[in-house]
């Protein structure tokens, strides 16, 4: 067998392997391994099965059909109901030719950096944000920068603030935001707009949360700035389909069709009993969504009133499924999080491993059953009281 510094003398020094920053979502995870009796928190996970119309219609697509290569951005008619579903859903014009199907958002979120982003070109992200585009920017050759979502201001950013470095292509945005939960208003959509179309950036519209939101409806960055947004939805979140690896990008169709050679390359296509699952999920499931929202808005609620009796209240989240809870008087995050996994028997993430600005807080998934929320709201509210005896 080969042994693992043989491997690591072959590798190239400084190369990919190394500049890479592995996730702190999974790193803390692996932390908390397999001990008994420990509430999961950690990861954006919903505790809702997926529909059961969808798992029965692949199950019998798999007993009956082929399972056959697809054209590379997905079948005609679930890209057609795709559209037809950004029409009335996000609220902009959509048709079969400017959507593509991905990997789960994911893949979609990589292959739009990817038709945007030469070697060496310079992209903006969110601090806090979701940490894999920082990855996917290492392994594009390009540069990550970053702008701020204020604490003090419910997470939201001031585009009136942001430093674009001049060889700038792209901008990502992501609302209904992960780690936070904040909304982004139309006004901060519209002044992220104006920008990118001053500057000539891409947006990349991480919208896989546009269904879960519990007060105003997020705004479609695509309504804004049509001519150069690329949106990124999936399935995993609005439908409980966080294995079957499934999203979606729509934006230019001349931008899609040149994307195809991309995608031919790293993937070839999604898979075939996925896209069965996303096409019974708009036909017979979408019927399913609001009670699965009103399952995340109770949980939601539940948060926020339970923050605000046990003095952990900072901001209400408005959408997506997390609650950021400030740590900071009890040192740093990781170190907390380790603390409340060993001592609580709760596991949270890190708030650093959203990226500096969070670094005094932990992220908690209000996905989890709702006896686990609590459960880890009291834990986190112990932990930080017996700290200060
Ligand atoms: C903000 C954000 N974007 C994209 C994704 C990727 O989702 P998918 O499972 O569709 O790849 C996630 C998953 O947690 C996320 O939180």
């Amino acid at each position: 067998m080969t042994t693992r510094s043989e491997t690591e003398r072959r590798l190239v020094p400084a190369g990919l392997l190394d500049r890479l920053p592995r996730s702190g979502i999974r790193e803390i995870a692996q932390f908390a391994g397999d001990r008994a009796g420990l509430v999961h928190l950690e990861y954006g996970e919903p505790s809702l099965p997926t529909p059961e119309p969808i798992r029965r219609k692949v199950a019998q697509a798999v007993l009956e059909r082929r399972m056959v290569y697809t054209p590379v951005r997905g079948p005609e008619r679930l890209r057609e109901l795709i559209a037809a579903k950004v029409r009335e859903v996000n609220g902009y014009p959509a048709s079969a030719d400017e959507v593509f199907v991905t990997n789960g958002g994911t893949g979609g979120l990589f292959l739009a950096l990817a038709a945007v982003l030469e070697p060496g070109a310079s992209v903006l992200l969110p601090d806090p944000g979701w940490p894999n585009p920082v990855g996917m920017a290492h392994v594009l050759g390009a540069r990550p920068h970053f702008y701020r979502l204020d604490p003090e201001n419910g997470f939201l950013p001031d585009p009136g603030d942001w430093r674009v470095p001049a060889d700038c292509r792209a901008v990502v945005v992501n609302s209904p935001a992960n780690p936070t939960g904040s909304v982004f208003p139309e006004e901060v959509a519209a002044a992220i707009a104006d920008l990118a179309r001053r500057r000539g950036l891409w947006v990349i519209s991480d919208e896989v949360y546009d269904q879960i939101y519990f007060d105003r409806r997020p705004t479609a960055m695509a309504r804004l700035y049509p001519e150069g947004t690329i949106s990124v939805y999936s399935f995993s979140k609005t439908y409980a389909m966080t294995g079957w690896r499934l999203g979606y990008l729509v934006g230019p169709a001349a931008l899609l069709e040149r994307l195809e050679k991309v995608a031919e390359s790293v993937a070839s296509s999604t898979s075939m009993p996925a896209q069965i699952a996303a096409e019974a999920a708009l036909v017979e499931a979408s019927g399913e969504v609001p009670a699965m929202v009103a399952a995340y808005r109770s949980r939601r609620d539940l948060a926020v009133r339970r923050a605000k009796e046990l003095g952990l209240y900072r901001y209400t989240p408005e959408g997506a499924f997390y609650l950021m809870v400030d740590v900071s008087r009890a040192g740093a995050s990781e170190e907390v999080a380790r603390r409340l996994i060993e001592e609580k028997s709760v596991v949270a993430t890190p708030g650093s491993a959203f990226g500096p600005s969070a670094a005094g807080y932990l992220r908690i998934s209000l996905a989890a059953a709702e006896e686990d929320v609590e459960r880890g709201l009291v834990a986190i509210a112990e932990l930080l009281s017996e700290g200060e005896r």
